[in-house]
Order: C-alpha cells, then sequence, then structure tokens
C-alpha cells in the first residue's frame, strides 16, 4: 500500500508507490512543500506513515525507529543545525558513531571515526570547530557523518543547498565518488546537478510522484 502521512489537514505525502534499485541513484525533484523531505522523514524513520509500509530488501521496516534502519543499511545526512557548531570535527563524528550504537556508554572506537574523516578528507580538519567550516565543507561532513553507518541505501535532502553555486558540481562529485555502490536518494533543486548525477528522476507534486523519467527528461516536466 503507498505511503501517507498527514499534518492536520495537509497532506504532506499523499499515497506514493516507489522502489529504489540497488545501486541506483534517484533524485526527487519537486516545488517547496510537494512533500520530498517528509518522504524521506518516512523512509529514514524519522516519521511513522498514517499508512502505507516500507521495505527494505524484503524486510518491513515501517514501525522499525531509526536506528534499527541504521543498523540495516538505511542511512539519512543529518540535517545542518543537528551539526555541534562549537564542538570540533573529530567530536562531532564521535558523537555520530556513538548514536549509531544507541548512545551506549562503550567508549567510541578512533578507528571508525578516523575511516570517515579520512574517506572525505575532512582529517586534516579534526580539530577544527565546525562552525569554522565552509558551507560545503559541513555539508561533506554531514554525509560523512551518515556514511559511518556503512549504508547501503544513503537519504540525502538537499546536499547542495546552501553551498555557493560554482561549487556545488564539485561536492557532488567528491561525494558521489565516495559513495560508490551505494543506492542514493537525492532531494535536489539544481537541475543542472540532477541531470549529471541522477540515474532516474521522481518528480513530486502535492506529495503524490506525478512521473518517473530519466534525467534528460526532466527539464520538460515543468517542475
Ligand atoms: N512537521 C510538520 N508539521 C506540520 N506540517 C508539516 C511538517 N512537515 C512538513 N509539513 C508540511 O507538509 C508539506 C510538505 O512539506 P515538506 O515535506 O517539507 O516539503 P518539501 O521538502 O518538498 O519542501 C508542506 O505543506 C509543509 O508545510
Ligand atoms: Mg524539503
Amino acid at each position: 500500500m503507498s505511503l501517507r502521512k498527514s499534518f492536520g489537514g495537509v497532506k504532506a505525502v499523499d499515497g506514493v508507490s516507489m522502489d529504489v534499485e540497488e545501486g541506483e541513484r534517484l533524485a526527487v525533484v519537486g516545488p517547496n512543500g510537494s512533500g520530498k523531505t517528509t518522504l524521506i522523514n518516512l523512509l529514514s524513520g524519522l516519521l511513522k506513515p498514517d499508512s502505507g509500509d516500507i521495505y527494505f530488501k524484503g524486510i518491513r521496516v515501517t514501525n522499525k525507529p531509526l536506528h534499527a534502519r541504521v543498523k540495516l543499511g538505511i542511512a539519512r545526512s543529518f540535517q545542518l543545525p543537528s551539526l555541534y557548531q562549537g564542538l570540533t570535527v573529530r567530536q562531532n563524528a564521535a558523537i555520530a558513531v556513538s548514536a549509531l550504537r544507541g548512545f551506549s556508554l562503550r567508549p567510541v572506537d578512533e578507528e571508525d571515526v578516523r575511516d570517515a574523516l579520512e574517506r572525505f578528507g575532512l582529517w586534516e580538519k579534526r580539530d577544527l570547530p565546525v562552525g569554522s567550516l565552509s558551507e560545503g565543507e559541513k555539508k561533506i561532513l554531514d554525509i560523512a557523518l551518515a556514511v559511518v553507518a556503512r549504508p547501503k541505501v544513503l537519504l540525502l535532502d538537499e546536499p547542495t543547498s546552501s553551498v555557493a553555486e560554482e561549487n556545488k558540481f564539485e561536492l557532488m562529485e567528491f561525494v558521489v565518488g565516495r559513495l560508490k555502490g551505494v543506492s542514493l536518494v537525492i532531494v535536489e533543486h539544481d537541475l543542472d546537478i540532477v541531470e549529471a548525477f541522477a540515474d532516474r528522476v521522481a518528480v513530486m507534486h502535492s506529495g503524490r510522484i506525478t512521473a518517473v523519467v530519466p534525467p534528460g527528461e526532466v527539464r520538460r516536466m515543468a517542475v
């Protein structure tokens, strides 16, 4: 059954049925308020749907909390405000690793932290406060922290928003290059980015997916 989620009278997600193939990069486009973030929230477990089901590799995850889905291999990039601006890059990474373990009191494995930061070129910046990073570096850190979980599918909500226009392409190339084999669901406004990086594009309007098209056709869809 397709996914639905309302907030009061607002049908944020109003009957979405969609599959994501292994290893594919699915872009989700649509106007503000069309339900893209709510869909990501449902898939990641931040929100529970009013109706409908979510399956991951045949396992019904509809009622599993976010951390249980992370264990199975579904991760999302954290929203920027969830980075602790006053703490260092390394401290933020340690918190992310700890969170993945349900905040158990076991000490965080320094190797996991180092791996995540090295993979995304942030190890040299480990002792800097996050507040001193560029917007692009914060976005990359945000994604690096999600990747600590070694996800099979990664949900990226506007990975290039707040990044300067001239840096968006480079950022995506960098990120996508480090996520080979990981299925990606990417909410993205910039159609140049969508065309360059997506395998398929789902177009959302008023809580529904109104079309699924190849990236070359997305400009015709009057997004
Ligand atoms: N937590 C919430 N409480 C009330 N309304 C919400 C909430 N989250 C989203 N909405 C509403 O749901 C609709 C879809 O929002 P959203 O999923 O954020 O869209 P998008 O990411 O495509 O801009 C909008 O009308 C928005 O105002
Ligand atoms: Mg949104």
